[in-house]
């Protein structure tokens, strides 16, 4: 039977970009024997709107049984002065949590056509290619105690960095499999001169490491990490690092490579019984209210986390390739959409023109 997907397009422009990678895949089916069984349902405001809650039991169970998920963007203003716990962004983390996405994945990839809207100099990002794998379900976010505390005649505000030594593992490992499909090359980011939790990380890959003798390792202090990124971002291909460590990293990481409208990532938890790994693919930006509804956004993101499904979810790694390519085409022949505009006149196309053009 065909791979299934289930696709939550959720807010703002998610449906609107969603509706480019529902044409694709309809391509992929009629063109290339390649076809899904794709369903979709509401995450988010949407859900909140139909069932009183940002992800209903239901679609979450569905979650649990799809081959991937692939999901737009969750949230808006008409939202904001709900109760935390029926938030949008509830619906996506009940999903991360759930489905124990441990490994996040953020490219920061830069298209030769757009290495001038990186915030750095041109020559340093242009051809860059690199992954940050960030573990996604430990660390200070989540560690206990935690919370605001009394202490003596002020208060004290307290998380905890925790990590057991599976929790490093299994996000070591992801990030050595992936290096074994890329450059073999893993750099480990921590803080272990001053952090007993980074200490343990760095043994622990150590330890992973020996599994995949053909990939060189080599470990920097996350600070100088971030430093890196900044001063010569192509000296790294996969970089794994922890939860908070990896949300600041990726963001940096990010700007290296242009817009917002370009970043896709994927968020993998542990092998199914079908070998695949669980999985959910979005982009990084969110449901944009400033530009909801005006057919303005941009769909490469969106379609880019679908190419990462290919890869990642489906083995169909020269299909992901083809459709980067075609992405790499369109933007050579200057077609942009407005997040994309360097403003020398150029008219921006419209996110369904931007599909026009990738499906061409
Ligand atoms: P945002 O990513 O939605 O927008 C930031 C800026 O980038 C806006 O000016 C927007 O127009 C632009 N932008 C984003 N994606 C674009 C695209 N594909 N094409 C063209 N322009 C694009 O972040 P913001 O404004 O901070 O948050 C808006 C809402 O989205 C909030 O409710 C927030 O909570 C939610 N959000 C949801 C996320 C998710 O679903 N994963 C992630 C980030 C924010
Ligand atoms: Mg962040």
């Amino acid at each position: 039977s065909n791979p299934s997907l289930l696709i939550l397009p959720g807010d703002g422009i998610g449906p609107e970009v969603m509706a480019e990678v529902r044409r694709i895949i309809t391509w992929f089916g009629a063109n290339r024997d390649l076809e899904f069984d794709v369903s979709e349902d509401l995450v988010g405001g949407a859900a909140y709107d139909a069932h009183g809650k940002p992800l209903s039991d239901e679609t979450m169970a569905k979650a649990q049984e799809a081959d991937a998920v692939l999901l737009g963007a969750v949230g808006g203003p008409k939202y904001d002065d709900l109760d935390f716990s029926l938030k949008p962004e509830r619906g996506l983390l009940r999903l991360r949590k759930e489905m124990d996405l441990y490994s996040n994945l953020r490219p920061a990839q830069c298209f030769d056509a757009l290495a001038d809207f990186s915030s750095l100099k041109k020559d340093i990002v242009a051809g860059l290619d690199i992954m940050i794998v960030r573990e996604l379900t430990s660390g200070v976010y989540f560690g206990e105690p935690r919370g605001i505390f009394e202490e003596g005649n002020e208060r004290v505000g307290i998380n905890t960095q925790r990590y057991t030594e599976s929790e490093i593992e299994r996000a070591a490992r992801s990030a050595f499999e992936l290096a074994m499909r890329r450059n073999k090359k893993v750099c480990s980011m921590e803080k272990a001169n001053v952090m007993e939790s980074g200490i343990l990380w760095r043994e622990v890959v150590d330890r992973v490491a020996k599994e995949y003798p053909e990939v060189e390792l080599s470990h920097m202090y996350a600070d100088n990490g971030a430093m890196q990124l900044v001063r010569a971002p192509k000296q790294f291909d996969v970089i794994v690092t922890d939860n908070l460590f990896g949300d600041i990293l990726s963001d940096c990481a990010a700007m290296l490579t242009g817009s917002l409208g370009m970043l896709p990532s994927a968020s993998l938890g542990a092998p199914m019984a079908n070998g695949r790994p669980k999985a959910m693919y979005e982009p990084v930006h969110g449901s944009a209210p400033d530009i909801a509804g005006q057919g303005k956004a941009n769909p490469i993101a969106c379609i880019l986390s679908f190419a990462m499904a290919l890869r990642y979810s489906f083995d169909q790694g020269d299909e992901a390739g083809r459709l980067e390519a075609a992405i790499e085409k369109v933007l050579a022949d200057g077609v942009r959409t407005g997040d994309l505009l360097a403003g020398e006149g150029v008219q921006p196309v419209s996110t369904t023109e931007m599909g026009d053009a990738i499906l061409a």
